[in-house]
């Protein structure tokens, strides 16, 4: 059933500011390649993020960095090409805009350009508030990361919860609210106290989307393959399984091994 609070024919940056106002949560989801888009997009979901996390799920990289500008652009343009709905967020890759700002606006117009996505997304505050505001003068959408930045792995030295201290959550506050005050439409917040979370979306007109936030936020995001259990490595917390596709899929590719040995498939009504 749909908790929906008016139907969307296409999701838009204003939409979910609109949604904000409404007090409807946002959902939002990953999805990498166009067959798990489509299913994502019809589905109904919000918005579909192209995340870097594409590194670790698709490429078995053990962090978010190695992933490449082309790499992001494959596998968003196959996403775009199996939407009808959701809005397309697509992440700028670690070292393609962090420094240098005429360098984050070539990398954000590639990837409006080559893919086709709706929207970009960059970690961190007011280190890369340049970069930020130059790619708004494009007319591009930005959305903002701040609480754990997977990019800063080596800077943090672990993947626990951010901002825990006061310090770092003085920080993390007035940096959403620089975020807001450049431009970005909205904001995930990742893996940080639920309270600071919610003290957060509170204190801001841009929709906040939380993964490991609580549920004071304007809205979620997993991976989706995460949230399929086709992943069993990983086991935060806040992650809930909604299947366990990895056994599902195990048993699957068992059985058809099974049937070729014993010639039971193909069977003669699965030829011609
Ligand atoms: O890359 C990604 O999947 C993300 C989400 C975890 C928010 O940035």
């Amino acid at each position: 059933m749909s908790t929906a609070k008016k139907e969307y024919k296409r999701v838009t940056v204003k939409s979910l500011i609109e949604m904000k106002n409404n007090k409807e949560k946002i959902s939002m989801l990953t999805a990498y390649d166009y067959t798990m888009a489509k299913i994502v997009d019809q589905a109904g979901v919000d918005v579909i993020l192209v995340g870097d996390s594409a590194s670790n799920v698709m490429a078995g990289h053990e962090t978010t960095l190695p992933i490449t500008l082309d790499q992001m652009i494959y596998h968003a343009s196959s996403v775009i090409r199996a939407i009808d709905r959701s809005l397309v967020i697509v992440d700028l890759p670690f070292g393609t805009y962090q420094g240098n700002s005429k360098n984050a606006l070539d990398s954000a117009i590639r990837i409006m350009k080559e893919s086709g996505g709706h929207a970009v997304k960059l970690e961190g505050g007011s280190e890369i508030s340049e970069s930020i505001s130059r790619i708004l003068t494009a007319g591009i959408p930005v959305m903002g990361h701040l609480g754990l930045t997977p990019q800063s792995i080596y800077k943090f030295g672990t993947y626990t919860v951010r901002a825990k201290e006061e310090a770092e959550a003085k920080k993390l506050k007035e940096d959403a609210l620089l975020l807001e005050q450049l431009g970005c439409f909205a904001i995930v917040l990742e893996k940080v106290p639920a309270k600071l979370a919610k003290e957060v979306a509170e204190s801001l007109t841009i929709p906040v989307i939380g993964i490991g936030a609580g549920g004071g936020v304007d809205g979620q995001v997993l991976v989706t393959h995460d949230m399929l259990g086709m992943t069993h490595e990983f086991s935060p917390r806040f992650l809930r399984r909604y299947l366990d596709l990895y056994t599902e899929m195990s048993n699957a590719f068992q059985q058809y091994i099974k049937d070729v040995k014993s010639k039971d498939f193909p069977n003669k009504d699965e030829q011609y």
